[in-house]
């Protein structure tokens, strides 16, 4: 086991919020109009260590107290109890407005920050010419900073952070502010810095990024630690809970057609297994059993489903007709089953609708919208990015 690049030791932060209560003249004469505080805690007795060369990612809603963490981590704030131990040379990328001075150029500020982390005068002059051309901002950096727009004003903190030789990078959320350009050499910069064996903190919403570049992960729930180990199982949990949270109390389906013959309902059981459920890995084996009802006998009827990502791109839409399977009729109750095997469909939320209308398609009978949302998890084969493995076989000569 490597040595900790930072220490995280039973850390607590609270915060004191002031409220002025001088509600009425009367109050403030009679000197009830005091200031008085609540106290607010961020963080409640965190503890972690990130090790030596890993790259450490830090996940959970706004909210959560992932920046007041990193704000402990790189000495901005002080724990109201417990302590943070840094063995390494460290670079703080923090938020937005920490670090520069609006009214100096790019120019100026790129010495005082630079300064401000540790760097010679003469070091930051040998390096200057990097830094600029990394940050992509050499027609603006004797503009004062002010003028600058978000995502300049990262490339150049970045551009600072990264050229300071630090062993330990903590990084609050900056993937999301710059363009897919500076994102690619963001993320660059960091397989770089971790072939070097150089540490990592991270903290963003891109969970993409997590899966794919975290050795490890913390998910923070209130201030507290929710989770730590595997940033993909980590993600998984994490995203589950984000959706039940939206989805608990929203009868998300829509019904419409004349209703002759309806289904009364959706399950999704995987991999044999008896008991319902709404959520299966890439790769496992789904079956569908709607149920149905018609009211009266219904000739040739067509039965389809139509799987749609939460993002609103209809990803398959297959129904009976299409292999030649056309009841002449339905009535009464029954069950109509799907068997998809080894789903292709690769990690995030989707939403499956039913149709069932006549055979020419086009007189509806029932049209469910939304009569399952379903999650799928990542599994085999493990890929990251769209939204269906291909199951490509690679070789590289
Ligand atoms: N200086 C402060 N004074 C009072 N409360 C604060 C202060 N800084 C943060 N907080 C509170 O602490 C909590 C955690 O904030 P923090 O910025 O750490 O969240 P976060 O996880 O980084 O969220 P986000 O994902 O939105 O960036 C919030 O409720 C916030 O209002
Ligand atoms: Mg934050």
């Amino acid at each position: 086991m490597s040595t900790p690049a930072l220490e995280v030791d039973h850390v607590t932060k609270s915060f004191r919020l002031h409220h002025q209560k001088t509600n009425s003249i009367k109050q403030l004469v009679a000197g009830r109009g005091k200031t008085r505080f609540d106290e607010f805690t961020a963080l409640t007795d965190v503890t972690f260590d990130v090790r030596e060369g890993e790259v450490f990612g830090v996940i959970g809603q706004n909210g959560s107290g992932k920046s007041t963490l990193l704000k402990c981590m790189a000495g901005i704030l002080k724990p109201s109890s417990g302590s943070v131990r840094v063995h390494r040379r460290m670079s703080a990328l923090l938020e937005l407005g920490a670090g520069f001075h609006p009214e100096l150029s790019g120019r100026e500020n790129v010495f005082l920050n630079a300064a401000i982390l540790g760097m010679s005068r003469r070091d930051i002059a040998a390096r200057f010419d990097e830094i600029v051309q990394f940050s992509g901002l050499e027609s603006f950096i004797d503009a004062p900073v002010k003028t600058y727009s978000s995502g300049m004003y990262v490339r150049l903190a970045f551009a600072v952070a990264i050229n300071v030789d630090p062993r330990l990078l903590i990084v609050d959320e900056i993937l999301a502010v710059g363009d897919v350009t500076f994102q690619q050499r963001c993320l660059e910069k960091f397989v770089e810095f971790r072939a070097d064996g150089r540490t990592i903190v991270l903290v963003t919403h891109d969970l993409g990024s997590v899966r794919n570049m975290c050795d490890r992960a913390i998910w923070l729930k209130h201030g507290a630690v929710s989770g730590e180990g595997d940033p993909s199982e980590l993600v998984d949990a994490y995203t589950e809970m984000m959706l039940g949270e939206n989805l608990r109390g929203a009868d998300g389906s829509i019904r419409r057609g004349s209703g002759e013959i309806q289904v009364m309902s959706v399950e999704m059981h995987v991999n044999g297994r008896a008991e319902p459920v709404k959520r299966f890995r890439t790769g496992d084996d789904v079956r569908l059993v709607l149920s149905y009802r018609a009211e009266r006998s219904v000739p040739r009827p067509v039965v389809g489903i139509e799987i749609e990502h939460l993002g609103g791109t209809t990803l398959s839409a297959p129904c009976t007709r299409d292999v030649g399977l056309v009841p002449a009729q339905l009535s009464g109750e029954g069950v109509v089953t799907v068997d998809l095997s080894r789903v292709a469909l690769l990690p995030g939320t989707y939403d499956l609708h039913t149709v069932l209308t006549d055979f020419n398609r086009s007189h509806v009978y029932d049209h469910l919208q939304t009569a399952l949302r379903f999650d799928v998890m990542s599994g085999k084969p493990y890929e990251v990015g769209g939204l269906v493995t291909l199951r490509p076989e690679w070789s590289v000569h």
